[in-house]
């Protein structure tokens, strides 16, 4: 698939890495592409501004601060059509502490669907840190990674790229479900940042064998 990664940070370049090789063609959308060149051809890569990265994907990957998500996803232009993956956890600081900003009634990834028309919208990647993201091979079992969207062969796109990047994709439903799928990521920032178990494991999907052991 021809997909585009917007932003340049340690989602972006993870995704990349983790992608590298299994037959994608990849490019980041930069507001500097020049900068990124040396470090895009390290992942085997291409660069350009974030709007001709989009316009050339079938798969366009938001990779994206949520501060500046709204204006930065506006400026990519006419989507429709395109499956776009949303990984964004709309974080901010909420009563002193990281937070999400939104929630319970909506989502980001309602928002991003809403800045977005007739864009093929799925919620996932936004469930563990970066570092598995791009290297799922040393984990004992493919960690879980739950999509929601409301275009069910979009998902079966998406499903097939995470299972490119060793993942065990699980339909959530709908895209409302992302109103799950991003306080769900806070487990994994507070087992991760205030818990003590650091950025290099992640959550599995286990299914009794009905055999007692
Ligand atoms: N880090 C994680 O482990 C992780 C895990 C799951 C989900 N997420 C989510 O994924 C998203 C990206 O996270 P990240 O850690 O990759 O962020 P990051 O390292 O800060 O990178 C974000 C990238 O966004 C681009 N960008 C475009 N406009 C920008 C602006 N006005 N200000 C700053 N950056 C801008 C930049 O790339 P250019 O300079 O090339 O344009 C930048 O490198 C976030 O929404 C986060 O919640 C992160």
């Amino acid at each position: 698939m021809r997909v585009a990664i917007i932003g340049t940070g340690s989602v972006g370049r993870a995704l990349a890495l983790g992608l590298t090789g299994k037959g994608h063609k990849i490019v980041f959308g930069s507001r500097d592409p020049q900068r990124e060149v040396d470090m895009a051809e390290s992942l085997a890569a291409a660069t350009a501004t974030p709007a001709i990265a989009a316009k050339g994907a079938q798969i366009v990957i938001l990779a994206l601060p949520w501060r500046v998500a709204q204006d930065a996803v506006r400026e990519l232009g006419d989507l429709a059509g395109k499956i776009v993956i949303d990984c964004m956890n709309p974080l901010g600081m909420v009563d002193g502490a990281l937070g999400l900003v939104l929630g319970h009634d909506t989502s980001g990834a309602e928002q991003v669907a809403g800045w977005l028309p007739g864009a093929r919208v799925v919620k996932t990647l936004n469930q563990v840190g970066a570092e598995v993201m791009a290297d799922t091979s040393t984990l004992p079992h493919p960690p879980v990674m739950f999509m929601a969207g409301d275009d069910a062969a979009a998902k079966g796109q998406v499903a097939s790229l995470l299972s490119d990047l060793g993942f065990d994709a699980q339909d959530a439903g709908d895209l409302r479900k992302a109103r799950l799928l991003e306080p769900f990521a806070m487990v994994w920032i507070n087992q991760a940042l205030a818990r003590g178990k650091g950025r290099h494991w992640a959550l599995a999907a286990l299914h009794s064998t009905g055999e007692p052991q």
